[in-house]
């Protein structure tokens, strides 16, 4: 336990998978256990893309069901909508005095969007909507209106937090010192978590496992992770089959080895692997899901979980608001 603060933020853009769970959620609330953290779902972010408020709404049921079945302790973190959060909207549009445009011409997924605009030859900024252009500031916001010290995110979103970084900077120069310097920790797996047809798991492969999917069908869809044609007396490389790298994530350091054994020794069909991958998954997950199907029936008790956590937020971040209001207005 350190006296950091932690924060992140999880866009509600789909239902968690098995590579969700492994890469972000289960190291995240391990930290948040053991530190003060903020965690949030990033609703307002999903807002550039997603313009179905049922689907937003399920999937922030989804993940802050997640977080809890899971064993987030909620005595230490704090865990709420982004929505919820007055200052937010506050903050974001303080920030955009401070932030030269320039920078957000130098964001990734803008500078994407242009590029993929200029080679289908159509006006550079053609889908552009001015939430995916500011995205990284209200971002910064997310990150600053907490006192964050350390935000634990995907490799993709590093820049993100460089900016938060650049833009309490420009703050800081201009009105003097008022909001820390977060860091950005990038969370580190061994190896990619890989999905149905090998390739990295992701929603935009169409080839996930969900984290709590009914036990028929995690067993369907483990059945259906598709591998070389080996017969079952043929030795088989672990390292390259999907079921050995997804047994990895969540069998112990022995019955791993036991697995490698099988795999480099021969007479274990691919079948009988995913059945030990499947009773291993299961097995981990079991409790949690039964929990996760409780509260997915019950959302009125996810709000009030949220609800509560917005009440924390909110006492912390109308306290920065105050001061950023000071420094800039006087
Ligand atoms: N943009 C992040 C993502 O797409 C989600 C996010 C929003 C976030 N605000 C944040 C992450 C603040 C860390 C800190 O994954």
């Amino acid at each position: 336990m350190t006296d950091k603060i932690i924060l992140t933020g999880i866009k509600p853009t789909g239902t968690p998978h098995l590579g969700n769970y492994v890469g972000a959620l289960k190291p995240l609330i391990e930290m948040a256990n053991e530190n003060k953290t903020f965690i949030f779902i990033a609703d307002l972010h999903a807002l550039n893309t997603m313009k179905n408020p049922s689907d937003i709404r399920l999937h922030t049921y989804e993940i802050a069901a997640m977080m809890i079945a899971l064993g987030l302790n909620l005595n230490n973190a704090v865990l709420f909508r982004q929505s919820d959060i007055l200052p937010i909207y506050q903050l974001s549009n303080f920030l955009m005095n401070v932030t030269p445009k320039g920078l957000m011409n130098r964001a990734h997924s803008y500078k994407a969007m242009v590029e993929k605009n200029t080679d289908a030859g159509i006006d550079v900024d053609s889908g552009v909507n001015m939430g995916l252009y500011t995205y990284p500031i209200l971002m910064a916001a997310d990150i600053l209106l907490y006192d964050s010290d350390i935000v634990p995110v995907g490799a993709d979103q590093k820049q993100h937090v460089e900016f938060a970084r650049d833009i309490a900077g420009y703050f800081n120069n201009t009105y003097g010192e008022t909001f820390k310097m977060p860091e950005p920790v990038i969370g580190k797996i061994n190896g990619i978590i890989p999905g149905l047809d090998g390739r990295k798991m992701s929603k935009s492969y169409d080839n996930t496992i969900p984290v709590f999917a009914p036990e028929s069908e995690l067993k369907k869809k483990i059945m259906r992770i598709i591998t070389d044609s080996k017969l079952p007396e043929e030795p088989k490389d672990p390292d390259t089959s999907t079921i050995f790298q997804l047994y990895q994530h969540f069998a112990s350091e022995s019955e791993i080895n036991d697995l490698r054994e099988k795999f480099v020794r021969g007479g274990m069909g691919y079948g009988d692997a995913k059945k030990i991958l499947f009773e291993k998954i299961n097995s981990v997950l079991a409790e949690s899901r039964e929990k996760y199907n409780y509260l997915m029936s019950h959302t009125d008790e996810i709000d009030k979980i949220l609800s509560d956590g917005a009440a924390r937020a909110n006492a912390v971040a109308e306290k920065t608001i105050a001061r950023v209001k000071k420094a800039m207005l006087g």
